[in-house]
């Protein structure tokens, strides 16, 4: 192993393990008020008034009216209200805040207000639903001429569902008036410089007026992208109307039910085959975005990019909308938009092999994608594609082909197995020019006159481990020891903004920027004093540009592959099943810490199997959301896999420091399309086209094929 692959123990490790770390509920409560948000009871009305009970001395009541600046949250684009305007348009959408020192007695006072609604019809159905926050259409070749010359054609739907991060800390935010009139806002988060730009929206200030801080926190996987913003917003809006410290973090119910979630997804696809190859896919995408646009745009974009897998069709056609529903608005989660299509164009693929009397491996492997090969939008595979090899070792790993024969053959006991696999890519980093021409990321170096080097950069370590791979990487390049370089939780006054903790970018675009600053302070080193360097991104040269107008060029710089066995096990009588094994090969390139990439791939993929099986969450006829405990919305647990069976493949990415590529993602994204399969083959070959597939699902299924 390299020696940046090396373990280390992560820095933040005794202080998390001994309950030292302070997150943000740790923070004492003398002299903060606590934040309660009164949430809309009904997916959609007018909002009449607001009969708030009479506050005892020192409570306020803060709505929309008490925005000093702008009642519009800065996140791509701005429709999203700090408190409602005069409409609710989702159960949960908040309408105000009750601030006080007692929080048993800001529940009561929130509790008591009476909200008049003028109930106007909601949109529930995702299927009818039209009205489309974005709409794109992309493609090559001619589709139209494929289609009318094949031997043969397909056409399916694929459905996914909603998604809950299940972070183990829960949404939340503080905000405190400092001298002089600046807001200082911190809490759970990922993207300081994104709540840094809403706050300053809000507030109507300059940049200097504000400042966010991330504090320790408790996970995020997307959840925590775009949601801070919002309550970041709403409790420095509060802090201003009351002139004291206001902290508002939600309990499991509220953060369940009313924050961002994964999209569901509606998906058809259409196959041509001539000469047993697929000649074209006409593909439509439909994600049910919520009541306000978020990061929804950005979620699609990198969906129907993946749409067409991994595979050479020289024909494509894609269409993709995210359209709005009167429900908690959808967001960011670990894969953003990738394991919906991928679960699509996977299940795809096995079941056009079936039927055509193949062997889903087989017929997938004579269609991949390799270097040099155009991608879905005329971008091009710069770099070796090993999913062949990769294959190999899931192969020999699961012992997929000996199983796979095994259990085709007619199984008729109570038990019955099946094995699956998936194959894909997760695009590394942010998608399309976004680097280039939105973040234009900034990281620092600065060495103190005892020798001691502090990483100035705004990642925000949610788990991942950033607070230890950067130090990592600049100790390395300086020849210190680790302890010797540091990296706090960013301050917005402190650091400079190298851009959101999303898109696996962390690692692989900043830790080359604090590589090259290392490289370059090492080459400037005088002992004794202080010395600061800075880099700044620049696109790699070899990259087609991207144009988002078209959906033309390189959406991505690199990939980062996977390729994902289950094996499964399911008892007729009670529709469960058991997760006999999961092996999983991934490319994410040189990593920089072993055990942190390992744990990286071994939660992800975990998270992917329980999206695949278990996480059912749905909405009723009402617009609410049901599954709203951890009792109600399950999540795997270490007991769920006893066999998960993580493998790298190294393929260097040049432009990332030591050759890493994105790593967070990419472990989630093809869960679900291996596990399906998997119960299809235990089914007796049944075709499945919606995830998660769950015991009841099961159960159905098999009712249905007796009856
Ligand atoms: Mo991430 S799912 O790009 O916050």
């Amino acid at each position: 192993m390299e020696k940046i692959s090396q373990s280390v123990v992560k820095k933040d490790h005794a202080p998390k393990v001994s309950g030292r770390s302070i997150y943000v509920a740790d923070y004492p409560p003398e002299g903060v008020l606590c934040g309660k948000l009164l949430h809309s009871k009904v997916a959609r009305a007018k909002i009449l008034g607001v009969e708030v009970p009479k506050l005892p001395e020192g409570y306020f009541y803060v709505d929309a009216r008490d925005v000093p600046g702008d009642n519009n949250v800065n996140i791509v684009l701005d429709d999203t209200p700090v408190f409602c305007r005069d409409t609710v348009e989702y159960i949960g959408e908040p309408i105000a805040m009750i601030c006080g020192p007692d929080e048993k007695e800001v529940i009561r006072l929130r509790d008591e207000c009476k909200v008049a609604y003028e109930e106007l019809e909601p949109v529930l159905d995702f299927y009818s639903a039209d009205e489309k926050f974005f709409d794109y259409n992309f493609g090559h070749g001619d589709v139209d001429k494929a289609f009318a010359e094949a031997d043969k054609t397909y056409e399916e739907e694929f459905e996914t569902g909603y998604q809950e991060q299940a972070y183990l800390e829960t949404q939340g935010m503080m905000a405190e008036p400092e001298e002089g009139g600046r807001m200082f806002v911190h809490g759970s988060s990922q993207c300081a410089y994104y709540i840094h730009g809403a706050v300053m929206r809000a507030l109507g200030c300059g940049p200097t007026g504000v400042h966010i801080k991330q504090d320790v926190t408790g996970g995020g996987f997307g959840g925590k992208e775009a949601f801070p913003s919002i309550l970041g917003c709403q409790v420095a809006v509060a802090a201003r109307k009351c002139g004291k410290p206001v902290r508002c973090v939600f309990d499991r119910r509220e953060d369940m039910e009313y924050t961002s979630k994964r999209h569901p997804s509606f998906c058809r696809y259409k196959a041509a085959v001539k000469d047993g190859r697929v000649t074209a896919l006409d593909i439509d995408v439909k994600f049910n975005a919520g009541a306000y646009s978020t990061l929804s745009a950005v979620v699609l974009q990198r969906g129907i990019i993946a749409s067409p897998g991994i595979y050479n069709i020289p024909n494509v056609r894609v269409h993709g909308s995210a359209v709005k529903t009167n429900t908690s608005p959808c967001g960011a989660y670990r894969g953003f938009g990738g394991p919906q299509t991928f679960f699509a164009v996977e299940m795809f693929m096995s079941h056009i092999a079936r039927d055509l009397g193949r062997e889903p491996l087989e017929f997938k492997r004579t269609h991949l994608v390799k270097q040099g090969d155009q991608t879905s939008t005329c971008g091009k595979y710069h770099f070796p594609v090993p999913i062949p090899d990769m294959i190999d070792e899931v192969v020999r790993e699961s012992d997929f082909e000996n199983k796979r024969r095994e259990y085709a053959k007619a199984q008729t006991g109570r038990y019955r197995r099946g094995i699956g696999m998936s194959m894909y890519f997760h695009g590394a980093g942010f998608t399309g020019a976004g680097e280039r021409d939105l973040i234009k990321a900034v990281a620092r170096l600065r060495k103190y006159k005892d020798g001691r080097v502090e990483v100035l950069a705004s990642n925000g370590d949610i788990g991942q481990g950033v607070r230890t791979t950067f130090p990592k990487i600049v100790a390395n390049e300086l020849n210190l020891p680790l302890d010797q370089v540091f990296y706090e939780h960013p301050d917005t006054a402190r650091v400079p903004d190298s851009g959101p903790t999303v898109a696996s970018r962390s690692l692989m675009i900043v830790g080359e920027l604090l590589r090259r600053a290392a490289i370059k302070l090492r080459e400037q080193w005088k002992d004794g004093e202080e010395q600061e360097v800075e880099e700044h991104y620049k696109e790699p040269d070899f990259v087609i540009p991207f144009y988002i107008d078209k959906f033309e060029g390189d959406a991505y710089p690199t990939y980062a592959w996977a390729v994902n066995a289950i094996e499964l096990e399911i008892d007729t009588y009670t529709g469960v099943a058991r997760v006999l094994g999961a092996y999983g090969s991934f490319d994410v390139g040189t990593p920089v810490d072993y055990n942190v990439v390992m744990g990286q791939m071994e939660g992800g993929f975990l998270q992917g199997i329980g999206y695949a099986s278990i996480e059912k969450m749905d909405y009723d006829s009402k617009g609410r959301i049901r599954n709203n405990s951890l009792s109600d919305y399950l999540i795997p647990t270490t007991m769920d896999v006893p066999r998960l069976k993580c493998m790298l493949h190294v393929e260097k990415y040049p432009d990332g420091p030591y050759g890493a590529k994105g790593a967070g993602e990419l472990p989630l994204v093809g869960a679900p399309a291996a596990y399906l399969e998997a119960v299809e083959q235990a089914l007796g070959g049944m075709k499945l086209n919606h995830a998660p597939f769950t015991a009841e699902d099961t159960l159905s299924a098999i009712t249905k094929e007796v009856n």
